[in-house]
């Protein structure tokens, strides 16, 4: 998805101009498009979508997806204190985590939801939960599925969730510990293959039979998106057809009704975001060699490139009206030099780009091969991009602000900007200074 389809280039300017860059900037309507889309999500008895705020947790968005009527899930202790902060009510926060916080306690007092993710958080939670209380767990289905294999959750080399073989060992804690398995979840991965979800979806459906008193299936996320041309989005009413065919035939066969939730992250924000950044320098490596554009910003906003090898989708916007008033697409096709004409518009020349981020590493390179981190695959951009141009980032609502290498080289974190319905930009979060940076630092006494 072009990135000037969610931020157009006079408000990029404008934005630029008011709030600096490098920034974050996300579309409220397009936020509600995707968030409309998941509640269509196809279901029998009833839906639940939650919001995995660990991809975008800024407040002003919590807020937006609560009015849609959407719930969330929390990955976190933090996380869910988060949500309250933000106005969530705890009864609406789901908390499934790798890490039991100190204050499980009181999140379950105030009526926030827990999957237990491990035997032994069961455990915990079986002590500290009233007998006859509801609980919900978290299974490893036995099988996973992710963009790369950094986001695949599920089968024997994932450490997330239950072993669907001890399935007889939870039902037993869960007896000693008077709990109720009411709720059960799985979540195989990011990125996932929509036939391996669907898969394991049916999988997860037959293990509640394992489990009478369970009236909730939560599938988890992981709904791919296409960021790029050469990828492929996951349809959400296709792969949800058949499980809700899945789920009223269980229903017909033991009379079980069970609600479905969803907890998408990527599907929810990942193109409702542009990573708005300049280019700070223009500089190559002779005839044989290469051009890079440097860019005022880097794994410090944006680590996806650097931890997968994603791809991002890249347009350049001059920096002002004149000739090169335009905007020419990346797509990653490695073109060599092309076109004719001058000027950065649309039609102009273009040229092969390396772009790389500011941090003192050849790993903060943006422009990598797919799954490739450290391959350089060259990006066509207008030939007279030059220092000062805009370059805007797409793909970058999911995982950016919120999972980034921050601080690193002591830049402050980058603002996050939310435009309007009424196309008004609006600052959600201020740019980081350097006094908050060292906030927490003390020197030791002698
Ligand atoms: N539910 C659970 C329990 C999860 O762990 C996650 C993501 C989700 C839902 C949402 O998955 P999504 O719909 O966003 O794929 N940092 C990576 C993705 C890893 C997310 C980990 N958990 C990325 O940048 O793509």
């Amino acid at each position: 998805m072009k990135p000037t389809s969610i931020l157009v280039p006079t408000l990029a300017r404008q934005i630029a101009a008011v709030f600096g860059t490098p920034a974050h900037v996300y579309s409220q309507a397009a936020l509600e498009r995707q968030a409309a889309a998941a509640l269509a999500f196809p279901n029998a008895f009833g839906l639940t979508v939650r919001f995995a705020m660990k991809a975008l947790p800024n407040a002003a968005v919590l807020q937006l997806f609560r009015r849609m009527g959407l719930h969330f899930d929390a990955s976190s202790g933090f996380e869910a204190r988060r949500a309250i902060r933000a106005g969530v009510l705890p009864c609406e926060i789901s908390l499934s985590t790798q890490e039991l916080p100190a204050d499980i306690a009181e999140l379950l007092g105030a009526g926030v939801t827990v999957n237990a993710c491990s035997l032994s958080q069961l455990e915990t939670l079986g002590g500290l939960l009233p007998a006859g209380a509801e609980i919900g767990v978290r299974v490893n289905p036995g099988r996973g599925s992710g963009g790369t294999g950094k986001t695949n959750v599920g089968g024997p080399d994932a450490s997330f969730g239950i072993w669907h073989e001890r399935i007889p060992e939870i039902l037993a804690v869960a007896t000693r510990c008077g709990l109720r398995v009411t709720r059960l979840h799985t979540h195989i991965g990011s990125g996932s293959d929509p036939q391996v979800w669907q898969q394991v979806s049916a999988l997860s459906l037959g293990l509640t039979r394992h489990f009478p008193e369970v009236v909730t299936l939560n599938l988890g996320g992981g709904y791919k998106v296409a960021r790029v041309e050469s990828e492929k989005g996951t349809d959400l009413q296709a792969v949800g057809a058949p499980v809700k065919e899945a789920f009223e035939r269980l229903a017909g066969e033991t009379g079980r009704q069970l609600r479905l939730e969803i907890e998408p992250g990527t599907f929810l924000t990942a193109n409702c975001g542009v990573l708005l950044a300049r280019v700070q320098d223009v500089c190559d490596t002779g005839e044989n060699g290469r051009r890079f554009l440097k860019l005022d910003t880097g794994m410090t906003e944006l680590l996806r490139p650097s931890l997968y090898g994603a791809q991002h989708p890249m347009e350049i916007v001059a920096a002002d009206d004149g000739v090169a008033n335009g905007v020419v697409s990346d797509v990653a096709n490695g073109g060599v030099v092309s076109g004719v004409g001058g000027g950065a518009g649309e039609g102009g020349a273009t040229a092969d780009f390396v772009l790389v981020g500011h941090c003192c590493e050849s790993g903060d390179l943006f422009s990598c091969a797919p799954g490739e981190p450290e391959t350089l695959a060259p990006r066509a951009l207008p030939a007279a991009t030059r220092r000062g141009d805009l370059c805007l980032i797409g793909g970058a609502g999911a995982y950016c602000a919120s999972m980034s290498a921050k601080n690193y080289n002591s830049f402050p974190e980058a603002p996050e900007i939310l435009v309007g319905v009424d196309g008004c930009p609006r600052l959600v979060r201020r740019r980081q200074t350097l006094e908050q940076i060292l906030q927490n630092e003390v020197l030791p006494e002698d």
